[in-house]
């Protein structure tokens, strides 16, 4: 067994960006073929021309995955009989009081940071099942652990993430598929790096972590490496924090 991802394939969706393209980066240096999905085409083609001059092997796909109506020709595109390795990188928050939620907006929330996932599992059951030793990788957050100030949806969305990694973990073991998962803390993504320009928010955040730095997306993506290759061959079921110690800290 060698530290690398040699003949596997890998689906990560959202890769077009922050964590999702770090993780992308990691993969492919590790010498995996990858699958991206993300719904802006511009950003992506970018991203396929700079992969392609290193000489890697990716399949761009533009979706949006939370319209599951379009999940019958996602699948279509995705033509490979099997899959080894899938990174549900797909989330984000809309940060707001409980109360102050309108159906749309709470549906809008699950759709993105869980029920995407859920279905998005359900369609690469069959090619995951195919390689007979494959993996899924769900990137939940420190929110579904503890309340950490994100609001209440995007945590009970990212905890039942984390749940659904132990559920899913125990009942596809049988069909030689490991699932686990990777919570981050406040990560040096564009989108995070522009919310902490609030020195008060930067500040809390250093303070509270016990490393005194904002990870970077590498260091999130080095551990969902680590889980998706055949050195965690043991390790199922498992969500590893990579938090600097935050949570430790509280
Ligand atoms: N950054 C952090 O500090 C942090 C901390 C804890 C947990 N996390 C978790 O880590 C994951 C990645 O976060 P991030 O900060 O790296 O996100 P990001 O920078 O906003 O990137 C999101 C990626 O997903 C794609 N995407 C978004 N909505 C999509 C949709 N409906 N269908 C298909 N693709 C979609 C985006 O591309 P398009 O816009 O082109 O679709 C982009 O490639 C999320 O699950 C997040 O909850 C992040």
């Amino acid at each position: 067994m060698n530290w690398d991802l040699k003949n596997k394939v890998a689906v990560v969706t959202g890769g077009t960006k922050g964590i999702g393209l770090a993780i992308a980066n990691e993969f492919l240096s590790l010498g995996a073929s990858l699958i991206v999905i993300a719904r802006n085409g511009d950003q992506l083609i970018d991203c396929l021309l700079a992969w392609n001059e290193k000489g890697y092997q990716v399949k761009g796909i533009v979706g949006d995955l939370t319209d599951f109506d379009n999940y019958p020709s996602l699948l279509q595109k995705i033509d490979e009989e099997k899959i080894d390795i899938l990174i549900n990188n797909l989330g984000g928050n809309l940060p707001k009081k409980f109360i102050d939620f309108s159906p749309k907006e709470i549906d809008q929330v699950f759709n993105l940071n869980i029920i995407s996932n859920i279905r998005f599992t359900q369609l690469l059951f069959h090619k995951l099942k195919a390689s007979q030793n494959s993996c899924v990788v769900n990137i939940s957050s420190v929110a579904g652990f503890e309340d950490v100030g994100t609001g209440s949806m995007y945590a009970i969305c990212k905890a039942s993430l984390i749940q659904l990694t132990k559920s899913l973990a125990v009942e596809w073991a049988e069909y030689g598929i490991r699932v686990n998962g990777v919570a981050p803390w406040f990560t040096g993504t564009d989108r995070i790096n522009q919310l902490l320009k609030n020195e008060e928010l930067e500040n809390f955040v250093i303070k509270n972590t016990p490393l005194k730095k904002i990870a970077q997306p590498e260091e999130i993506a080095n551990a969902v490496a680590f889980l998706a290759m055949n050195k965690s061959s043991y390790i199922t079921g498992e969500t590893i924090i990579v938090d600097g110690g935050f949570l430790a800290n509280q």
